[in-house]
């Protein structure tokens, strides 16, 4: 098995919920992201998130990314850790935000001029725009672009102006099979461009998210000793699960392996059966 140690955390949620005019949507959500580190590789994380349509995925990525405040706890983030700020983390929502009245190319400027100097950041907007198969669509507006297109502007923006955390909603949806690839390997990269870079994956497609992940967060209703489920969805430990221990981290072509499957098949179950 690959040798890891985990160092100091790089994101922690504490007691976490939150309630919409009295309905509880999350609640008492405890998480930790450390740092992972193995031998002669710099590699950041990984995280898939799952849970079914409507039980506050999104709603958690946008308090993971300070665009909303729990309503009890707390969220941490960095070294040294601080409550989250909006910017800090940068989230590619459902809905992708492009700034409407700018062209492709220069929605990509002005995310990547927050981070780099000039020039840097025309490279670095190309090369993405080459990357995501979007080169020759540089000159449209967002108005003018196909769903899928949209969607991969929207991720290349934000990996082109984020720090160290990013969360994709939905990045695999809508995507034909090789952008798919394609968005596994930029986001694989991306990781590896710092160890405490930190991609977590809100997605309905186990098969792809859990291959590159390693961890797994469920988000799922928890039942009382009678069997009746508890208001709002929660993540309890025994949902969140540690690929690298489980010797299913950090492998190519991991999928073909049955232990894989079995995990999938296990994800699938636990997911139909959170009712
Ligand atoms: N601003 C809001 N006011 C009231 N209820 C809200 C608000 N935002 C979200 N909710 C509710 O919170 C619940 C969780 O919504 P959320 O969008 O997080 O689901 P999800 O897990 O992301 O689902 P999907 O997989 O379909 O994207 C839903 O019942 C939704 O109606
Ligand atoms: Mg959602």
């Amino acid at each position: 098995m690959t040798e890891f140690t985990y160092q100091e955390p790089l994101l922690t949620l504490s007691n976490v919920s939150r309630q919409f005019e009295g309905e509880l949507v999350l609640r008492d959500i405890n998480l930790q992201v450390r740092n992972i580190t193995r031998p002669g590789i710099q590699q950041g994380q990984v995280v898939g998130f799952y849970g079914r349509s409507g039980l506050g995925k999104s709603v958690l990525s946008r308090i993971l990314a300070g665009l909303l405040p729990p309503s009890t706890g707390t969220v941490e983030v960095g070294t040294p850790a601080h409550p989250v700020r909006t910017g800090d983390v940068g989230f590619v929502q459902q809905r992708y935000p492009l700034f409407n009245h700018r062209t492709l190319l220069d929605n990509l400027l002005v995310a990547a001029a927050r981070k780099h100097p000039a020039a840097e950041a025309q490279a670095r907007a190309e090369s993405f725009l080459e990357r995501f198969g979007l080169a020759a669509h540089r000159r449209k507006f967002p108005a003018m672009l196909s769903g899928g297109q949209r969607q991969r502007a929207a991720i290349a923006q934000q990996l082109l102006c984020s720090e160290h955390f990013i969360i994709l909603d939905e990045p695999f949806s809508g995507l034909d099979i090789a952008m798919i690839d394609e968005v596994k390997k930029i986001i694989v990269e991306v990781t590896t461009l710092h160890d405490l870079n930190t991609v977590i994956i809100v997605s309905h497609d186990l098969t792809t998210t859990t291959a590159i992940s390693d961890t797994l967060w469920l988000l799922a209703p928890e039942r009382d000793a009678a069997g009746q489920c508890l208001p709002g969805a929660t993540i309890t430990e025994k949902h969140q699960y540690n690929l690298a221990q489980m010797g299913l981290a950090w492998q190519p072509g991991i999928e073909g392996r049955p232990k894989f499957a079995e995990l999938v098949q296990h994800l699938k179950n636990e997911i139909r059966q959170s009712l």
